[in-house]
Formats: structure tokens, sequence, C-alpha cells
């Protein structure tokens, strides 16, 4: 059986990535859980700030007792939600640290991304870390993206009205592609089960 047919009912997982104590990009994820809620979607967050995970050296960092849970919480996951800065047009670092430590329990998965970056030039920034999961992990890329300024956001640093609205969509696209490929999966074991696999 797929990780995908093994995940039905399991939770969105929303990565906040950010580990700027004022983040605009955390208040995407916070926005993103209840967009979630508000589907039915069951979803969990994991914010990176409250994890002491070390840098991937590739060997000793797989030994971290913080590898154990975050790796099993992308296994579970339906689908994951990377909320995540731009530095540099790309993503943070800590993104890229974090799928590096939890590897392969990527495999398969679909991924969405919300950004907050500092001007509207960036908006390709994502497409490096999405070419990666595609072809290391095979993951399915949320074909809908939530990329927010500086203006997208209130005085109080909360989504607008507007920026709510373009994460509502990306959770449900996110649902809808778990669901599809939750689809895809089960008609693959039923032909493999009836040693069909060609058709
Ligand atoms: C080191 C660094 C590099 C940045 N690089 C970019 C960039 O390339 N493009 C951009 O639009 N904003 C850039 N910014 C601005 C951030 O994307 C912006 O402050 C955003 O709100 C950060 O997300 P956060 O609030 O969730 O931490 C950069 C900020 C920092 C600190």
């Amino acid at each position: 059986m797929s990780s995908l047919e093994v995940n039905a009912g399991a939770p969105v997982l929303v990565v906040s990535c950010s580990l700027n104590p004022a983040s605009r990009s955390h208040t995407l994820a916070v926005a993103a859980g209840k967009a979630l809620d508000a589907l039915g979607a069951p979803h969990e967050l994991l914010d990176l700030r409250e994890w002491d995970l070390p840098i991937c050296d590739g060997k000793a960092c797989y030994d971290h007792p913080s590898i154990g849970p975050v790796t099993d919480k992308v296994a579970a996951a339906a689908a994951i939600l990377i909320a995540s800065p731009v530095y540099n047009y790309d993503l943070n670092a800590a993104v890229k640290n974090f799928v590096e430590l939890t590897g392969q329990a990527w495999g398969e998965k679909p991924v969405g991304f919300l950004c907050a970056a500092g001007g509207e030039r960036s908006y390709m920034s994502p497409i490096a870390l999405a070419n990666s999961l595609m072809f290391d992990f095979r993951c399915h890329i949320v074909p809908r993206y939530v990329y927010a300024t500086k203006d997208d956001f209130t005085a109080a640093r909360a989504p607008s009205a507007e920026l709510a609205g373009r994460v509502r969509q990306l959770a449900l696209a996110a649902t809808e592609l778990a669901a599809a490929l939750r689809w895809v999966a089960s008609r693959r074991n039923g032909r493999a089960g009836r040693g069909d696999e060609r058709d």
C-alpha cells in the first residue's frame, strides 16, 4: 500500500519556517490552519522556532532526539503546507535544512507554499525547493501558491481579508489534491491486486 493511501484521514502538516519572533509567514501558517479548520480538515502546525533542530551534516544529525518526532510528523501527513520567508530570492535556510533532515518522509506528498516577502520581485522564490521536492521525493506541488508582501497585512500584522481568501483557496486546493492522489493510489493498488498493472 502506498504512503498516499495510508495517509487517508491524516492531518495536513503546516510547517512554519521563519525563525523570526515577529514573523509574517507564521501568520500565514496560522491562517492556513484556520482555513483547514473551516474545511473540516485535520491539521497540525509545526513551528520550527519551537524545535531544537541540528544543521544537517548528513550523518550525526540524524541521531538528534528531535529528528524522530519531526520526521514522523512529515511521514504521517496527508499533505504539507510550507509557510516560509523569502530570503535571497529563495526560501530560508531553515526550511532547506528541515527537508534535508527529514528526507524520504516527504515521499509522494502533496506540498503547497505560502511565502512572506519584502517586495514583489521575488515571486519565483519557492521554485528551487519545489523542484527538489519533485525530483528527490516525487512530491506533488499544489498548483496554487500564496505570495504576500507587507502591504498584504494589516497594521496589526494579520493577513488582510483578500490575503486570507487566497490562503483559503490554497488550503482547499491542497486537500483536494491529497484526496485526488489517494484515489489514484487506491486504483493503482486495485490494479496490482488484480495482477493487472498495465491497464
Ligand atoms: C536575510 C534576508 C534576505 C531577504 N531576501 C529577500 C528577497 O530576496 N526578496 C524579498 O522580497 N524579500 C527578502 N527579504 C525580506 C523578507 O522576505 C521579509 O522580511 C519577510 O517578511 C520575512 O518573512 P518572515 O516575516 O516570516 O520572517 C529578506 C530578509 C532577510 C532578513
